[in-house]
């Protein structure tokens, strides 16, 4: 899969000449419907992605497998996913690497956890927590439908407020609505070194995230970013930001686990760093 011939059971994106995506999940016999205009799935099973396709209305569609950031768009969703601009920082700034544990919650749609799973590789594993049962069998419908039966990925049902029994993890990773409730639990099953990122929608939560890292004394190197993302209209002399953009979705807070309160020393005031900007 992902690459050579298109596969009966994959998806594909057609996309018109106006960008607009149709997303499909190849089945023999069946018809992708685009206004009106049929195109049979046999006609693209066998066949390489990257080429075109006509509709019986004599419409041309672009075929190509979704990456990973058109995918969790397109796919159904259960809770709000992560959009690719901070799935993208998250592996990162959560320094996601082949061959590391990751524990995250909540699986939700399972953007986050497709994303880690390819980051952290045959040889690295991905434990993720949820506490609805549809949401996890949404997840593993997603997961599966683009990576198959991932073998690194351990799925549980667990409150992850409730404690963490996993130990000894790389990285921990939080897209849940308190994420300061798991920093004790966290603090016992990360390793030193290891690094605890959360997603958080509004400052209230950053901030009350940053003082239970603070207070744990557990955590050092506490950081917060927002990643903003701004297309581009590149076409002829119009040469302009676009005009619209996805502005806001969440802060990331990141912090290291550290052995000691005099390690998880905040860093000196801005003010007082003679370091310049990067
Ligand atoms: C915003 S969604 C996560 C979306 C996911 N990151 C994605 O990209 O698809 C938050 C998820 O956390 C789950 N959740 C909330 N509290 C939780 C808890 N205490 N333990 C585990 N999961 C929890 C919710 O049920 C929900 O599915």
């Amino acid at each position: 899969m992902r690459r050579g011939p298109l596969q009966e059971g994959e998806s594909v994106l057609l996309i018109d000449r106006r960008g607009r995506r149709y997303p499909a999940v190849l089945r023999r016999g069946a018809l992708v419907d685009m206004r009106g205009g049929k195109i049979p799935h046999d006609d693209l099973i066998d066949h390489d992605e990257g080429g075109t396709v006509t509709s019986t209305r004599g419409e041309r569609f672009l075929v190509v497998r979704p990456t990973l950031a058109e995918y969790v768009l397109e796919m159904p969703r259960g809770a709000q996913v992560i959009y690719p601009k901070d799935l993208a920082l998250i592996l990162l700034w959560a320094d996601i690497y082949p061959g590391a544990v990751v524990l995250e919650a909540g699986t939700g749609s399972g953007a986050l956890t497709m994303a880690l799973l390819r980051a952290v590789g045959s040889t690295g594993r991905v434990i993720s927590y949820e506490v609805r049962d549809d949401f996890a069998r949404r997840a593993t419908r997603n997961i599966e439908q683009d990576l198959g039966t991932p073998a690194n990925l351990t799925m549980e049902m667990r409150d992850v407020y409730e404690g963490i029994p996993a130990q000894d993890l790389d990285r921990i990773v939080l897209d849940v609505p308190e994420p300061r409730r798991v920093v004790p639990h966290a603090a016992a099953a990360l390793r030193p070194g290891g690094v605890i990122l959360a997603y958080l929608p509004t400052v209230v939560q950053v901030q009350q995230m940053v003082e239970a890292l603070r207070a744990s004394g557990a955590f050092g190197l506490i950081e917060t970013i927002e990643g903003l993302v701004r297309p581009w209209n590149v076409d002829g002399l119009s040469v302009r930001p676009e005009h619209r953009m996805v502005a806001h979705t969440g802060f990331l807070v990141t912090g290291r686990r550290v052995q000691g309160r005099e390690a998880a020393m905040p860093p000196a005031a801005e003010s007082d760093s003679e370091e310049e900007p990067r």
